[in-house]
């Protein structure tokens, strides 16, 4: 056996210890299901066997579920509804067979369960779990798209009631030892070495092969039966919940209700059918494949660095140097620090160096009230960042980041102080938001090491950074700019130099969008609704707010004065802008007015004046239109970036849409979206928005060529 090791004890208990190999952690992979089948058979067959034992040979983790990057090339292979059904079948009929089979199991959980390790043990008649601080179990099913498939939404709701149920598998929360316990999903905890003996302890002495689901007159626990009046409260509850949640974006949460809904209702056996069935249709779907596609799967590339190129010598950054020590310089100190490099802090004057640490040590403050960090931590971490306003301090820098006001002549003015005095090999990063890289460039003795390196606000917080590659910019930079993002555990993507690069540039299309609707004649509470239930975390108009009014005309003109080429701009929302800034005074949140009232007490209102500086028409479009106007006009965007060679890989597109601009994640990403839809039918979509709301929405002739020829970003991508 490869996966599961067989040991019988002269006590007549079998202990089945799980150990995959090839694999970091134990997946439930086609190899052990059928090692683990093959198990029960033998011990259901074999008189001297009192029970089994079902415990992990690999430290730390029992079972951690499915295999993603597996689901992947079932997707990719197109993988349907009965074929998913099929296979979500046949494991809970090993696991039916398992917990029905006459021998008593006993889950000796030592170490993370999830998913379909955590419905393994489900099907165990007794599970003590370790009792350590890192130990977690849960189904999270829910958060890649699916529902847990292997007896998870019928057992669960069985064991601990279906109130307390519906947060772990609508959710996918995971619990901790003490309140696994409290739930009644385990028996009992004991520490990680001594779960064996424990659940030992409990074969010889009191096993039963019973479930209690398989015993006469069980009822679900905390009702009269399944249909008890709170019981039907419960799901009117969930249906809240869920959609409030979703907006319908997401298929997951309602096939878990209908699960637990119908398969409460009905004999086990038939709820596991129910599963299936369901499981089948949310695995052959798009949002499945999308989330787990870009969000797992395409990140964990990403981070690995997938697109690294070749046969540059891994590096890694010791010394950092920030330049600018304001809310992103700091952000960046910060987070490099945590990542245990050496960082310079470097502003004007050492007042503002020092400024700029005092607000790291704030954030730290917070999180040790909160209990995430400790003091002797905080100190290490402070003290790697060196406050200064004195270049000479940058000596021995692997790399810089830039992150001044943004102003090209001082840019420049900072750019060469500091390559006075780095290292010849050290790397040049600018954290620049709009000014293209090539230009900055310019100031560099050694532009094949510059390089732009675009973190987003709140640097803590964000996963993303942009790398952009300039006409000099050399592939062993790129290479080290990779590493140095790998090194402090970000994500990232890599674009070419471009006005805007490609998440701002995609951005605009966006906020520019819901200000052309003001201009339709859209009642502005439901532009910011639309944006909402697409599944964008803001409104375009309370983020035009954040952004400031004003610095985005200050933007608008910045470009006239460089001459950019219109049609990138996306500035048709550019005389809503002007009137607020100019006429109506509300340059945005900071200034206490913008398209939102912000009243001292807190809070925000939709200007009521809105309604007469932009007239509301009497009728208003269908709001999947608007909708549909906002997911397509960023997609179209992403598209010609695409045709132009701003972004080369579509992994990259999609992380960036998500993970820097809040495009909504069921889509898998701006060129998912596309995909998903079918190339033909979204330029279907693209020439009638363009009908009826203006040319912008005309499809290229190259998007339509692609079309034509029925072509996919992602070539391996299938219809949905
Ligand atoms: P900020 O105004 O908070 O910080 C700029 C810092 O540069 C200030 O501390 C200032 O004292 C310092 N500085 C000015 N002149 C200097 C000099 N001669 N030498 C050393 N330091 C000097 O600005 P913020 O928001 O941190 O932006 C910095 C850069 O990051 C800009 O290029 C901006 O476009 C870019 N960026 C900003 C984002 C944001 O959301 N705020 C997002 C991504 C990039």
């Amino acid at each position: 056996m490869t996966a599961l090791k067989f040991e019988l004890g002269a006590d007549g208990i079998a202990l089945l210890s799980i150990a995959v190999t090839g694999r970091p952690m134990n997946v439930l992979t086609p190899e052990l299901l059928a090692e683990l089948a093959q198990a029960v058979e033998r011990i259901a067959g074999d008189a001297a066997i009192k029970g089994a034992i079902l415990t992990s040979g690999k430290p730390g983790a029992f079972v951690a579920g499915a295999d993603l990057k597996d689901l992947v090339t079932a997707f990719d292979r197109g993988i349907d509804a009965v074929e998913a059904s099929k296979a979500s079948t046949e494991i809970s009929a090993l696991f039916r067979r398992l917990e029905t089979s006459g021998k008593p199991y006993a889950a000796a959980i030592n170490g993370l369960a999830l998913g379909g390790g955590l419905e393994l043990c489900l099907a165990c008649h007794y599970r003590v779990l370790a009792d350590d601080a890192k130990t977690v179990i849960g189904l999270p099913e829910v958060q890649v798209g699916l529902l847990p498939g292997a007896g998870g939404t019928q057992r669960l709701p069985r064991l601990i009631g279906i109130p307390n149920a519906l947060p772990l598998l609508l959710q996918g929360k995971q619990v901790k030892p003490a309140e696994a316990l409290k739930l009644g999903i385990v028996h009992a905890l004991a520490p990680a070495a001594e779960v064996v003996a424990k659940a030992r302890e409990w074969l010889l002495a009191t096993p039963s092969a019973e479930q209690p689901w398989d015993k006469k007159n069980y009822r679900i626990p905390g009702g009269a039966g399944p249909m008890a009046a709170h019981a039907s409260q419960t799901f009117i509850a969930g249906n809240a919940l869920t959609s409030a949640n979703t907006n319908g974006n997401y298929p997951a949460p309602p096939a878990i209700l209908s699960c637990v809904y119908e398969g409460t209702q009905l004999p086990f056996d038939t709820g596991l059918r129910i599963e299936s069935k369901y499981f089948g249709k949310l695995l052959a779907g798009a949002v499945a494949r999308n989330l787990i596609r870009t969000l797992f799967v395409n990140k964990g590339a990403a981070e690995k660095l997938a697109s690294r190129p070749q046969g540059v010598a891994k590096s890694k950054v010791a010394k950092l140097g920030v330049l600018g020590a304001g809310m992103m310089g700091a952000g960046v100190a910060h987070v490099s620090a945590q990542a245990g490099i050496e960082v310079v802090l470097l502003d004007a004057s050492l007042e503002q160096a020092e400024k700029g640490k005092a607000g790291i040590a704030a954030l730290q403050g917070k999180d040790l009230a909160k209990g995430r960090t400790t003091q002797e931590k905080i100190d290490t971490l402070l003290a790697r960042i060196r406050p200064t306003a004195d270049y000479a301090d940058l000596a021995g820098c692997d790399l810089i980041v830039e992150a001044v006001f943004e102003k090209r002549e001082l840019k420049a003015e900072v750019t060469a102080k500091a390559e006075a005095v780095i290292p010849a090999t050290a790397t040049f990063g600018s954290n620049t938001s709009t000014l293209p890289i090539t230009g900055l460039a310019q100031a560099s003795k050694r532009p094949a090491q510059f390089i732009g390196i675009h973190f987003f606000s709140p640097v803590e917080k964000m996963p993303l950074v942009e790398l952009i590659v300039g006409k000099e910019t050399s592939q062993e930079t790129i290479a080290k700019a990779l590493d140095y993002v790998a090194q402090i555990r970000k994500t990232p993507i890599i674009v070419r130099d471009f006005p805007g690069f490609f998440t701002s540039r995609v951005f605009g299309t966006f906020t520019q969008e819901g200000l052309r609707m003001l201009l339709d004649g859209i009642a502005p509470a439901l532009i910011e609704n639309a944006a909402k239930l697409a599944g964008f975390p803001v409104g375009p108009l309370a983020v035009s707010d954040e952004v400031t009014l004003s610095l985005q005309q200050s933007i608008f003109k910045q470009q006239d004065a460089d001459g950019l080429d219109d049609k990138y701009r996306g500035r048709i929302g550019r005389p809503v802008i002007d009137k607020m800034v100019d006429e109506l005074k509300r340059p945005g949140r900071r200034f206490g007015a913008g398209f939102y009232d912000y009243p001292e007490g807190g809070g925000k209102q939709l200007w009521p004046g809105l309604a007469q500086a932009f007239p509301v028409k009497a009728e208003q479009p269908e709001v999947e239109v608007l909708k549909q106007r906002f997911l397509s006009i960023m997609a179209l965007e992403t598209a010609r970036c695409f045709e132009e060679g701003v972004v080369v890989n579509p992994i990259d597109a999609d992380l960036g849409s998500i993970l820097g601009i809040g495009y909504p994640a069921w889509t898998g990403g701006t060129l998912s979206y596309i995909d998903t839809l079918g190339a033909k039918d979204f330029v279907a979509q693209c020439q009638q928005l363009a009908q009826d709301w203006g040319e912008r929405f005309a499809p290229s002739p190259w998007l339509l060529a692609r079309a034509a020829g029925g072509e996919r970003f992602y070539a391996l991508a299938q219809a949905a």
